[in-house]
């Protein structure tokens, strides 16, 4: 077959495509540019050109790992300046350390290691109980806030011990806002050319400045349990004293900063989102909420959840699943081609050029999802129909990435959205703050709902 054209929106020579692409939502920008061009689309940043595949069928074929393999850019490129070769950042396995550090953390966030976490995720959920039950039926709670409060507490205990006590700050740790710091400033970066970097002086001074605060406080951690060693099982002990099956090494100390550094900046918004978005989702639809307040109520009753419960919910994981389908926290990844290809059979693709894979695109396949791709149908994400779809249609559902650059905090973050979800659907009667509020979206390195409140009445509140 002749080798087709990409389609795209005609762009500028100078600044190419920058007019069509929303710099602070690039996702809805590139949904509906995929709607308009179809599947593969191109687009110009600048010089710079970027692929985008938006369906099933392609994204399988960038799935494929002996052809195609992450790339960094964009945001995470920024992020190297603060995490160098930590797991998100790193270039794969051209850098050793990040194959010594995947090999030693790998088994321990499998699922059944995830266990030892439980308690720690219980502890700060119950925080978070508490809280919401002192403010009262009437209060409009900021949804995505507190529930960023939840993970960045429950990944720094569980994965390091270390309490941040978010809840119980009126101002947050200097860890949080050196992060919260790094973070946007990432995404400002990402959005401008380099060569006006240096200009902007007053934000170099507080991005470096965050970086510093960030591995001064890391390092700090550090000494602190050398100094104070603890039988835990967690990230920190297997990171301080793993070793490497397959090279033998252990972790220097700065790639073990650098990776704690990025289990919280991978893992807080991301799960945060996941939350925020789920409950959206089933406050729109009032058929799921009953069913899974039910489901939560006939398995765990009045009881303490237990890790055990969790096992046993399997609607409350469809709707997460369903959640993650329609609104991916983490909503592209970026691939490229080891070498010159062809894409979809016909596309001439060149090595090393960046393919931006839409996972929010790729979700609402209709092709694989029917033609009520766009509605929250939890029953479809139910195991046997989950398992069977994901069969006929190979890597249709992406919300953890690809291959060996996945997630690796994955069993993690469902394990924390499933007990936190069932916990408030156990304590709390939800419902909309405004209940005219429509779904809007905020994008940073993850997207997340926005302006969305809701209020929690206790479920045996007294009045
Ligand atoms: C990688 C999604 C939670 C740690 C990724 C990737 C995605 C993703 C899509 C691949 C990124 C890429 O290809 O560039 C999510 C979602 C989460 C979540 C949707 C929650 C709902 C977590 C948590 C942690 C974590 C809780 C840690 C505690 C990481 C790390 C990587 C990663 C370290 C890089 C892995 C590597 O390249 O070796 N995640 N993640 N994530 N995630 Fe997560």
């Amino acid at each position: 077959m002749l080798d087709a054209a990409i389609p795209g929106p005609p762009g500028h020579w100078l600044i190419g495509n920058l007019r069509d692409i929303d710099v602070d939502n690039t996702m809805e920008s590139m949904c509906r540019l995929t709607r308009i061009h179809g599947p593969i689309w191109k687009f110009y940043l600048g010089a710079e050109e970027r692929i985008v595949v938006g369906s099933q069928v392609l994204m399988d074929e960038v799935c494929d790992e002996s052809r195609f393999t992450k790339v960094i850019a964009a945001v995470l490129k920024q992020a190297r300046n603060g995490v160098h070769d930590g797991l998100g950042t790193a270039h794969g396995l051209e850098e050793t350390n990040w194959g010594i550090a995947h090999r030693i953390l790998a088994p321990h966030f499998a699922s059944i290691a995830v266990e030892n976490t439980f308690d720690d995720m219980h502890d700060i959920a119950t925080q978070l109980m508490l809280k919401w039950t002192r403010y009262g039926p009437t209060h409009d709670i900021h949804v995505t806030d507190d529930f960023t409060r939840l993970t960045l507490d429950a990944i720094a205990l569980s994965t390091m011990g270390y309490r941040f006590n978010s809840f119980y700050q009126e101002s947050m740790h200097p860890f949080i806002n050196a992060l919260a710091t790094f973070l946007n400033t990432n995404a400002e970066r990402a959005k401008r050319s380099s060569v006006l970097q240096p200009i902007c002086m007053l934000e170099n001074y507080r991005y470096w400045g965050s970086i510093e605060e960030l591995r001064k406080i890391s390092y700090a951690i550090i000494s602190e349990r050398k100094l104070q060693p603890s039988d835990r099982k967690d990230m920190l002990n297997t990171m301080l004293h793993g070793i490497d099956p397959e090279t033998r090494d252990q972790m220097t100390e700065e790639s073990v900063v650098n990776n704690m550094i990025t289990f919280l900046f991978a893992g807080h918004e991301t799960t945060s989102g996941l939350l925020s978005f789920t409950f959206y989702y089933i406050l729109s639809n009032p058929a799921a909420y009953t069913r899974a307040r039910q489901e939560v109520d006939d398995v765990v009753g009045d009881a303490v959840i237990t890790a055990v419960h969790l096992a046993r919910l399997p609607y409350l994981s469809a709707v997460l699943r369903e959640s993650l389908r329609l609104s991916p926290t983490v909503p592209a990844i970026v691939l490229a081609a080891k070498e010159d290809t062809t894409l979809g059979g016909k596309y001439r693709v060149k090595a090393k050029a960046p393919i931006v894979a839409l996972l929010a695109a790729v979700h609402r396949d209709r092709r694989v999802y029917g033609s009520d791709a766009d509605a929250f149908r939890p029953e479809r994400m139910l195991d046997e129909e989950f398992n069977q779809r994901n069969q006929e249609f190979p890597n249709c559902w992406k919300p953890f990435g690809n291959g060996m650059r996945g997630c690796i905090g994955r069993f993690f973050a469902q394990q924390q959205a499933l007990l936190v979800a069932a916990m408030i659907l156990q304590s709390f009667d939800l419902s909309l703050s405004d209940p005219s509020y429509r779904l809007r979206t905020k994008q940073m390195l993850t997207v997340k709902p926005d302006g969305f409140r809701m209020r929690a009445r206790p479920r045996h509140y007294v009045s």
